[in-house]
This record gives C-alpha cells, sequence and structure tokens, in this order.
C-alpha cells in the first residue's frame, strides 16, 4: 500500500506513521504537513531516514501540492486539521479552511487518481454533549464549538461523496486521546507539563465535565483495522471505555508527580463546554478492536514520558505558545 498521511507531524498522526512503519514494513507513506504551530518534526526524528518514509510541508488547501503527492499513492489518511476548541473560539476561519475545504481538496485528488481507500480522521465531539448513555454512529450530529462544528461539516461532506459518487471513504470519530508528544495546549500535557514548573493548573468551570480518554495508539490500531477491514462509507465510533472527571484526572496526573492539590486553580469556564462525551464502539469491535492499553498505568507512563523529555515540552512552551497561552487564560483566573 502507498499512503498520503496528511498531518503527519502532530500528535496522533506521528504515532500512526510509527504504527504502520512497525506493523507494514512493505508499505511507503508520503506525509503530507503545514507545519502549523502543531506540528512538529521533532515528533518523527526516529523515522526520518525510513526508506519507505518521505516527508513533504505543504497544505491540504493547496490542490497543486496535492495533486502531486495524490498520483504517487493510493489511499490517503486525513489527519490535518485545526484540532483545539479554545483556539477555535479565539479564530474560527481557518478550522473552516482546513477542516471543511481541506478535506474537499483531498477527497477530489483521491478522485481524480483513483484511490481504492480514503479514511478521515474524525472526533465524538460532532455529536455534542450527552448526559446518560452513550452516541452511536446513527446518532445525530449536534456540535457545540467551532471545532466540532468544522470536523461536522468534513464529515458530512465525506459521507456525501460516499453515496454521490461511490467515493471509498471510511470515517472514524475517536474519544480524547493521551500520550507521548500531545501538544501542550490540551489538558493533560498542558497541566503535567505546568505542575512539573509549580504553575496553577487551570481547570474549567466546576471541573466536573466528563470525557472518555484512550491511549493514543489504541486508537492507531483502531484506525488500522478500520484502513484494512472498514467498509465504504460507514462510520467507526471508537471509544477508550475510560471516563473521568478533569478533577479526577487531575488529581491522577498531581498525585503521579507528588505535586500538591494546591496547584488547582478554578477558571471562567469555556463557552459551550461539552458536559459529557460517551461513545458507543460495538461496530469497530465487530471488526475485531479492543483497547489494549490500561488507563492509568499508561496515564502513568505519559506523565512520565513528559517529566524525563523536558526538551520536547519546553522548546513549545518558550516559542509563540506563550502569546496563545496569556491571550486564552487573560482575565479567566
Ligand atoms: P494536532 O493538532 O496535534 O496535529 C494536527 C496536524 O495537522 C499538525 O501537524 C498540523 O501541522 C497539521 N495541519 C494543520 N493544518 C494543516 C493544513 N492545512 N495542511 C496540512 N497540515 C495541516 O492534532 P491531533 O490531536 O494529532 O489530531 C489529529 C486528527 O485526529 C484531527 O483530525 C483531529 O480532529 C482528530 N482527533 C483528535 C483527537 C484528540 O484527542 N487529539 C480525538 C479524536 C479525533
Ligand atoms: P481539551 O484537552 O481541550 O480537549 P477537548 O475539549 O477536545 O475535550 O479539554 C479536555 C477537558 O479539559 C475539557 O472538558 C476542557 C478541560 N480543560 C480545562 O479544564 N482546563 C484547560 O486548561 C484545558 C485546556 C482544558
Amino acid at each position: 500500500m502507498r499512503l498520503l498521511i496528511t498531518g503527519g507531524a502532530g500528535f496522533i498522526g506521528s504515532h500512526f506513521i510509527r504504527y504502520l512503519l512497525q506493523a507494514y514494513p512493505k508499505y511507503r507513506i508520503v506525509n503530507l504537513d503545514k507545519l502549523t504551530y502543531a506540528g512538529n518534526l521533532d515528533n518523527l526524528r526516529d523515522v526520518e531516514e525510513n526508506p519507505h518514509y518521505r516527508f513533504a510541508q505543504g497544505d491540504i488547501c493547496d490542490p497543486v501540492m496535492v495533486n502531486t503527492l495524490a498520483q504517487e499513492v493510493d489511499v490517503i489518511v486525513n489527519f490535518a486539521a485545526e484540532t483545539h476548541v479554545d483556539r477555535s473560539i479565539l479564530e474560527p476561519g481557518g478550522f473552516i479552511r482546513t477542516d471543511v475545504h481541506g478535506t474537499y481538496i483531498l477527497m477530489e485528488a483521491a478522485r481524480r487518481f483513483n484511490h481504492r481507500r480514503y479514511l478521515q480522521i474524525s472526533t465524538d465531539e460532532v455529536y455534542g454533549s450527552i448526559q446518560t448513555g452513550a452516541f452511536t454512529e446513527d446518532s445525530p450530529l449536534q456540535p457545540n464549538s467551532p471545532y466540532a462544528a468544522s470536523k461536522a461539516a468534513g464529515d458530512l461532506l465525506v459521507l456525501s461523496y460516499t453515496r454521490t459518487y461511490g467515493f471509498p471513504a471510511i470515517l472514524t470519530r475517536c474519544s480524547n486521546n493521551f500520550g507521548p508528544n500531545q501538544y501542550p495546549e490540551k489538558i493533560i500535557p498542558l497541566f503535567v507539563t505546568h505542575a512539573l514548573e509549580d504553575q496553577p493548573l487551570p481547570l474549567y468551570g466546576d471541573g466536573r465535565n466528563v470525557r472518555d480518554w484512550i491511549y493514543v495508539l489504541d486508537h492507531c490500531a483502531a484506525i488500522d483495522i478500520a484502513l484494512h477491514h472498514g467498509k465504504t462509507g460507514e462510520v467507526y465510533n471508537i471509544g477508550g471505555g475510560n471516563e473521568r472527571t478533569n478533577i479526577e484526572l487531575t488529581h491522577l496526573i498531581l498525585n503521579e508527580l507528588d505535586k500538591p492539590a494546591s496547584l488547582i486553580r478554578s477558571v471562567t469556564d469555556r463557552p459551550g463546554h461539552d458536559r459529557r462525551y460517551a461513545l458507543s464502539d460495538q461496530k469497530i469491535r465487530a471488526l475485531g478492536y479492543r483497547p489494549r492499553h490500561p488507563f492509568e498505568e499508561t496515564l502513568r507512563e505519559t506523565v512520565r514520558w513528559y517529566r524525563d523529555n523536558p526538551a520536547w515540552w519546553q522548546k513549545i512552551k518558550s516559542g509563540t505558545f506563550r502569546h496563545y497561552y496569556d491571550q486564552q487564560y487573560a482575565g479567566r483566573w
């Protein structure tokens, strides 16, 4: 298989590239990434010399670039997106551009070169919030943030292509990922690295919002299954089965680092903050998927990874991140 992986310099995409190179040594991978603030080639240092891997810097919204790369492959896996809810509240434009228009450009290229598979990596956030029970793949889409809405729009476009053109696409919708190399704007790396620096941890609202956490390599394994065994036009939810409130999660992080609870600060809530996410993932389980990484053990390993790799996150936190952080959290303390 020859694959164009987009957004492969980000958190999940970089894990997926490494996963594929190990699991399928004969596959050939081109990684197209714009290297936005979230793209980081440090995430892929260990594979950059692999003869089956190549990096191309570029934008999924650029049809010339996309067509040039798409003609060399037969599959696209699209991870490229603007991904952070809080940033989408500050500036939605880039989300609509990349997550909707970029998806369209990729699909047009895949159609033009008769690709055999297109995989769109999406999120549980498209379903909105649920008080009890869990969303199935047939639940209505009720996104509440510009991020979730732009992903939902991309999803609907992908599904329309399968029905209109018989386009060979599959959609996956996963819950909250965690693991090494996650950009420290997201709660786990933000709180771990802040705690290591004895900085206050900004917990939104009452801290009782619930997320279902999945270790990033379980997500990669599920994508592998969807890619090889999924059916065209189908959506597959991918859950971790690890629901935790944010305050529970925060205490687990502080305990692992032996840091005091006094670091926790309650700050003004995120507008439109979804209370709870929960997915039914029976459909991907029927294809053989099982999450294999126990939550608390892999969370501890993840916390230790950030503790033991300060150079990775200090480089980020001493750069443009600072400006974002000051703007995002100003007036909320
Ligand atoms: P990330 O923000 O870490 O990485 C996104 C990558 O996309 C970066 O490398 C960035 O440079 C690249 N990118 C952004 N705009 C681009 C463009 N126009 N052209 C080319 N590259 C571009 O994101 P992530 O957490 O790794 O998420 C990857 C995908 O998984 C996204 O589609 C996201 O919606 C989805 N997802 C994420 C989670 C999660 O918990 N992180 C959960 C479910 C689904
Ligand atoms: P986040 O990591 O941004 O993921 P998402 O919004 O996509 O689920 O946030 C996870 C949860 O943590 C969410 O309920 C918001 C909360 N949160 C905080 O309490 N403080 C923070 O500084 C951040 C970034 C998130």
